[in-house]
């Protein structure tokens, strides 16, 4: 049997962290895998997410089922951080998912069941798995332009003009805030025009929220969105708490599904538990429990935020140290972009034949399409990326 399987195609990132792995060079700059790292390079444990799991540790009873929807109580919470009770709760269904993945899989499940027969439309670039989960799900892609390559900001006048061809009751993967891989984002005004032609098309919006708090701020994170929820009558939102907890491996997730009425949402709901118990049962608990212990505890919330925060401006002051570096490197303002730039990724706009001379002659790793992780990077050292960088262009 298993010789009728085909290989799959490889990850980009993978096969990038393998050959990271495999340079012997003491000096070597990993800038690809999506994790957030500290001054030291490390990625932490938040001392938040610590505390809280001591005290799950030493108070949890039971190891028993919670719900195929997992605790309703966390989704409440993550609700309340994302939309903040903007939302009736009578027009949410929500279920807790394995990470932000997980959250748009079922979400794409949930679209298929209607017996969905238009196109989803992801931007061009966008983060590798949304045209993969699509494609393995049978759904129909379509890519907008989202990304000047020249400026490297948002294209949004060209972003519109593809917006004229997308269909009454066809779907549109915006990034909620911090876009990956490029790092340019939608400002609130461009998020008022969308909501606008979402509204008047009558275009399902689905938000992928992976990111809430590594840009400006939590509440100025999901701003565009909550406009946006507030506007058109159906909505889906994937939050993933991996990079805000920084509980990447715990797996953490909502998928929100937000209905015209209570009548559709609780048919929504009732088929997100059933994709739930097809899919994988009974959603992770350790993450979710961890995490919606520190949203329930005044104090622990304010010890995560103030991580949260700290975390978020060290990402400002490496982007500042990097445009500033380029800038005097290139003696020119090309790089100016990575300062206005938002969250943990910015697309530099190199070739990938310029990436390729990087990896190689100065064991600096970054994604082909010129993607760099910011946290990546220590201020010691950029330095000399901005020399590399300035040498090859
Ligand atoms: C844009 C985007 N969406 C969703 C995710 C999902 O993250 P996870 O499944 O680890 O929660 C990621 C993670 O890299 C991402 O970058």
């Amino acid at each position: 049997m298993f010789e009728l399987l085909k290989s799959q195609p490889s990850d980009k990132i993978m096969e990038l962290m393998a050959l990271y792995s495999e340079d012997s060079r003491s000096d070597k700059l990993d800038l690809g895998v999506g994790v957030y790292k500290d001054a030291n390079g490390v990625t932490p444990i938040m001392k938040a997410i610590k505390e809280s799991e001591r005290s799950l540790l030493e108070n949890q009873i039971s190891k028993s089922y919670v719900g195929l929807l997992g605790s309703l109580e966390f989704c409440k919470e993550i609700n309340y951080l994302v939309l903040n009770d903007e939302i009736e709760e009578k027009r949410l269904a929500y279920a807790q998912t394995p990470g932000g993945t997980g959250a748009i899989h079922q979400l794409l499940l949930l679209l298929r069941s209607t017996g969905f027969s238009g196109a989803v439309w992801i931007s061009d670039p966008t983060w590798p798995n949304h045209g993969a989960i699509l494609k393995h799900l049978g759904l129909n892609i379509k890519k907008y332009s989202y990304f000047d390559e020249e400026t490297c900001e948002v294209d949004f006048d060209k972003m519109q003009e593809d917006m004229k061809d997308v269909q009454n009751q066809d779907v549109v993967i915006l990034h909620g805030c911090c876009h990956n891989p490029t790092g340019a984002n939608l400002s609130l005004d461009q998020w008022r025009v969308l909501s606008e032609i979402f509204k008047e098309k009558g275009v399902l919006p689905l938000i992928d929220l992976a990111y809430q708090g590594f840009g400006d701020g939590l509440t100025e994170d999901t701003e565009g969105l909550r406009k946006m929820m507030t506007e058109v009558p159906e909505a889906m939102v994937a939050v993933s708490c991996s990079k805000n907890f920084g509980v990447y491996r715990d797996r953490v997730g909502v998928a929100i599904a937000m209905s015209e009425n209570q009548n559709q949402k609780l048919v929504a709901l009732d088929n997100l538990k059933s994709f739930n118990r097809l899919t994988f049962s009974f959603p992770p608990d350790h993450g979710a429990a961890v995490v919606n212990q520190i949203l329930r505890d005044e104090s622990l919330k304010k010890l995560w935020r103030e991580e949260l925060e700290q975390m978020r401006l060290h990402m400002l002051s490496l982007r500042k140290n990097l445009a500033r570096s380029l800038a005097s490197e290139t003696n020119s303002d090309r790089f100016n972009f990575v300062e206005r730039h938002r969250g943990m990724f910015s697309k530099l706009g190199l070739t990938e034949s310029q990436v390729e001379t990087l990896r190689e002659e100065n064991g600096i790793y970054m994604v082909s399409d010129s993607r760099i992780n910011i946290a990546g990077l220590r201020h010691e050292i950029i330095g000399s990326l901005a020399q590399s960088i300035a040498k090859v262009i």
